[in-house]
């Protein structure tokens, strides 16, 4: 298939070259036309975020009021703080343009004068290309006061994050911007009614804008046609792990695990057998080999064996996988980003990292697999923002999935206590 978004093009990322190709004309098309067509168009496509939730782009940019005289904004998500995600740094390498082009659409159609786009403060080289990216489109009059000689114009800013997993949510990511602590807001109010320093604002990720020029393009129909219908379009599977050639692939929706493991990434490492899949970064519920057979990179087929797409953050394991040490460095993981505004998170998250270390250090006892799974239950859908549920998904998951592999880890602990207790001397008793 061609590729759209990570071009095949020698120094694409430059406006010159971009231009050459065509770049900006979608951004012509939409201004000729309503913002309400070009939400309409966007709509029929079906495309929908690629940030982890799937929420449909189209849909999220009409909550946006369309009466309201305060200042309205967009921000572009690309904090890529996920672990196993890594698919945003290639949009910013290889193609800024497009996404450049596809935020100054969406500002059009939601009437947004203000765009700030939020990136992963360790992006330093990324940084750098996309500002001077977004010089070159101010220099050309794409991006200001006047876009093209029209009525519409909109300001680009970029706005560095500060190493915090959590400031990737869409409303830790507003406080960041504001200057406070990273805190998730309660919702409702939703961004589109209470945003940005009290505005109407929509978050958007990154490699769901750099769609949007495509079909503004070749028209909502053609992108609908792509791919997976629960799931249409062009989607970058970063596949990392145990295989031969890791990367960021494009291919459309939909595709089978197997293939994307086998075919694109090379198959497993080693000639090994392969053990689990994490297929939509690391908060994603597991998959394990003997359920990959059949499955595709699409809602409903994921939700078959209980996961889902979310970044599309492929990450493969092979036999030799020791699924309770990978377990328990998920719940570490979780608990460091955990914000601590929630209980059930800030309590949970460290509760389950500490069981699963002990299990980890051989000290496991047999209550604690269904603690495990009681804590993931007790934080899970209790919590302001969804780090509670991107923790307790994996946790409860891998311990469902590889009960076996926990029970032994927690039986040698057994063995090696009976062993001790049997090697103790006798009491002495005294005689006399
Ligand atoms: C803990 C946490 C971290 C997140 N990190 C990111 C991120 O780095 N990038 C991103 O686009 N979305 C991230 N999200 C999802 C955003 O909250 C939001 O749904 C997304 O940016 C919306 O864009 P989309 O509709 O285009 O997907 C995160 C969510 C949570 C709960």
């Amino acid at each position: 298939m061609e590729r759209l978004i990570l071009r095949d093009i020698p120094n694409f990322h430059r406006i010159d070259v971009y231009e050459v190709n065509g770049g900006y004309a979608a951004l012509r098309k939409a201004l000729a036309m309503s913002p309400a067509e070009v939400i309409n168009v966007v709509k029929k496509s079906g495309l929908r975020g690629r940030g982890g939730a799937a929420f449909p782009t189209g849909l999220k940019w009409s909550f946006m009021p369309k009466d309201s005289s305060k200042p309205k904004y967009l921000v572009v998500n690309g904090d890529e703080g996920e672990p196993g995600t890594f698919k945003d740094r290639m949009i910013f390498e290889k193609n800024p343009h497009q996404l450049i082009e596809g935020t100054l659409i969406a500002a059009y159609a939601m009437g947004a004068q203000t765009v700030y786009i939020y990136i992963r403060g360790e992006y330093l080289k990324w940084i750098n290309l996309l500002q001077t990216a977004i010089d070159d489109a101010y220099a050309r009059g794409y991006a200001g006061r006047s876009i093209l000689g029209s009525n519409f114009g909109t300001e680009i800013v970029i706005h560095r994050g500060a190493g915090a997993y959590i400031c990737g949510e869409e409303s830790s990511l507003m406080n960041s911007i504001e200057g406070q602590r990273g805190y998730p807001r309660v919702r409702p109010p939703f961004p589109a009614q209470y945003g940005l320093w009290g505005n109407p604002t929509t978050i958007n990720n990154v490699e769901t804008l750099t769609n949007v020029p495509l079909i503004i393009e070749r028209g909502g129909e053609w992108y609908a046609s792509l791919g997976a219908p629960a799931l249409p379009g062009i989607l970058l599977y970063g596949i990392s792990g145990q295989v031969n050639r890791p990367g960021v692939y494009e291919l459309p929706t939909g595709m089978l695990l197997t293939e994307l493991i086998s075919d694109v990434a090379g198959g497993v490492r080693g000639g090994k057998k392969l053990k689990a899949v994490i297929p939509g970064g690391l908060s994603v519920p597991v998959v394990r080999a003997d359920e990959v057979e059949g499955l595709r990179m699409e809602p409903e087929s994921l939700k078959t064996v209980g996961s889902m797409v979310g970044t599309a953050g492929i990450i493969v394991m092979d036999e030799e996988t020791d699924v309770v040490k990978v377990t328990a460095r998920i719940a570490s993981f979780y608990h460091h980003e955990s914000c601590g505004q929630c209980t059930p998170c800030r309590e949970g998250t460290g509760w389950m990292a500490k069981i699963l270390h002990r299990i980890e250090r051989g000290e496991g006892r047999p209550e604690d697999l269904d603690l495990l799974v009681d804590i993931a239950n007790n934080i899970e859908g209790n919590t302001i923002c969804a780090l509670g549920d991107a923790a307790a998904w994996p946790v409860r998951a891998m311990v469902r999935k590889f009960r076996d592999e926990f029970e032994a880890y927690i039986g040698r602990t057994r063995i090696v206590e009976r062993a001790l207790s049997s090697a103790l001397p006798e009491p002495l008793t005294v005689k006399g």
